[in-house]
């Protein structure tokens, strides 16, 4: 069973082909009412698939447009249709004005990020750079659990280059058109989760990022990652340790209809291997 990022519906996938196609006519019937809709994706001859439908096994055999940048990089241009990526907006947008939603970070040295930040599932502490159920370097709150249609999608995304993910964390970072983020590694994890190459999903909303990647030392060359509204972008196996940073947005360049003013991004990480080492559980 999938819980589906539209409408929070449960529904099981029994494999019948006639089945599954009464409900994609539906979906798309759907569709035509707004923002209600997700996870369709375009095979080569033409056909849509929700690849929330799909078992995992089936996932993976849809045939999805991916670049492997580097080793265990893989860029999926245009993965969310427009649809998805308007109700993650609103999903998204919705969580962030919640107790616990977006604030401004003070990282360890006094100064302020330049971004916003709301964490979900667990906090990362921007003062400590560990991970924890409450919001110990603001205001003290627990964090909002991840949406389960959230944790299928990334799982989903995971899937779809090959890779697995049991997201406990998703970071979602507010960029306003100044945005940056400057050249760092995602190493708060735990030791074991980084060296079996777990990856980090993320995914895109708004202004194209120049999306910067480097090595596995900070002093590498890096190359730019056009990162456009829609697109998902996955770091793991032996470079889930590079270095990556956001350099600027190309303002104005998010689709208008998603009334976005800069860019929102979701990064997904497994914290733990195993469930018993998160904290608060
Ligand atoms: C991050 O590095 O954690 C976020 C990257 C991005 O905004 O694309
Ligand atoms: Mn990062």
């Amino acid at each position: 069973m999938i819980e589906r990022l539209g409408g929070g519906v449960r529904r099981r996938v029994r494999g019948g082909d006639a089945e599954r196609h009464q409900e994609h006519a539906r979906e798309e019937q759907l569709s035509l009412h707004g923002c209600g809709l997700v996870f369709w994706n375009i095979t080569p001859n033409g056909a849509k698939i929700f690849r929330a439908t799909l078992t995992p096994s089936e996932a993976a055999a849809v045939i999805v447009p991916q670049v492997e940048i580097v080793p265990g990089v893989f860029h999926l241009p245009g993965y969310l249709s427009p649809e998805a990526q308007c109700e993650l907006v609103e999903r998204v947008l919705a969580l962030g004005t919640a107790p616990a939603g977006f604030y401004r970070p003070t990282v360890r040295g006094g100064g302020q990020m330049r971004i916003d930040m709301m964490c979900l599932g667990l906090h990362w502490n921007a003062r400590t750079y560990r991970y924890a159920a409450m919001r110990g370097d603001h205001d003290g709150l627990p964090v909002q659990p991840i949406p389960g249609p959230f944790v299928a999608l990334a799982t989903e995304v995971a899937t779809t280059v090959g890779m697995r993910i049991e997201p406990q964390v998703c970071i979602v970072n507010r960029y306003p058109v100044a945005g940056k983020l400057g050249l760092h590694q995602d190493k708060d994890e735990r030791r074991e989760t980084l060296e079996a190459g777990v990856p980090i999903v993320s995914l895109s909303l708004g202004d194209t990022a120049r999306f910067i990647l480097g090595g596995l030392r900070r002093r590498e060359p890096v190359r730019a990652i056009a990162l456009a509204s829609g697109d998902a972008l996955v770091i793991g196996g032996p470079s889930r340790l590079r270095y990556h940073g956001v350099a600027g947005l190309h303002r104005g360049s998010g689709p208008p209809t998603l009334g976005l003013s800069g860019r929102l991004n979701l990064t997904f990480r497994q914290y733990a291997l195993a469930s018993d080492d998160v904290p608060g559980a």
